[in-house]
């Protein structure tokens, strides 16, 4: 038990996926695992333990933003040995070769700002994801027929972003797309040894200004589960 979550010794898997929203967390456990059960209800950020094909998983709610995001994988990693942690959630798509529901996996987050900052001061310190789990989540996308994109993303602190000139040079300079949580989540699995990975569905589009409708948003998550504890255990 932590400060955030209630979960006993033992009741938190070694692979932890996170998605920001706690209902997708139940959702997806409900969905994929077998033998789900409640292990964390703390300020409502479910959580919930069961098996993935007979491996032990975790689905934890991550909340939005890298502050909410960096309490939850702090205590994971520190407090229950946590070893994997893979974001699963949504962004928007910065380049016109990135459509609505294609899926990014994140090699590198850039950041302007994370809980981290202040650790690396002039440092232009570059999260990178664990090469292992991407190449895994790459096979099972493209295994999928999901049109799958590779490369650099932007963790940014806000989602109203009032920075058109900032985001003006990320599309100039391949970013492709914009999230919330991956660059600290990274950080984290750096400074601890740990391996982690975002899997994000292109929710928005900050050029088409296009939007993935309702009705597809829960197939396209299911989608990114999938791929995640593939990417896991692959
Ligand atoms: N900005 C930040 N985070 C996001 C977005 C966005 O446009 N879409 C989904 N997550």
């Amino acid at each position: 038990m932590t400060i955030h979550i209630g979960a006993k010794d033992g009741d938190i898997a070694p692979t932890v996926l996170m998605p920001g929203d706690p209902y997708r967390a139940k959702w997806a456990a409900e969905t994929f695992l077998d033998d789900a059960r409640l292990v964390n209800e703390v300020r409502g950020m479910l959580g919930f333990t069961g098996t993935w094909q007979g491996h032990p998983v975790t689905i934890q709610g991550s909340g939005m933003g890298m502050p909410s995001l960096s309490i939850y994988a702090n205590e994971l990693i520190k407090d229950y040995d946590v070893q994997t942690l893979i974001r699963i959630g949504s962004c928007g798509g910065m380049q016109d070769h990135v459509g609505i529901r294609d899926v990014i996996l994140a090699m590198t987050a850039s950041t302007v700002s994370t809980p981290s900052r202040g650790i690396f001061k002039e440092l232009q310190y570059a999260p990178c994801a664990d090469y292992g789990l991407l190449a895994a989540a790459h096979t099972a996308a493209r295994a999928k027929g999901t049109t799958t994109h590779v490369g650099g993303i932007y963790s940014s602190d806000v989602f109203y972003d009032e920075r058109p000139d900032l985001n003006e040079q990320m599309v100039r300079h391949g970013i492709l797309g914009v999230e919330m949580e991956a660059a600290e989540l990274y950080t984290l699995a750096a400074r601890y040894g740990r391996r982690a990975l975002a899997v994000l569905t292109v929710s928005d589009h900050l050029i088409t200004h296009e939007a993935l409708p309702a009705e597809d948003r829960e197939r396209s998550f299911g989608d990114m589960v999938e791929i995640a504890l593939q990417a896991a255990f692959g």
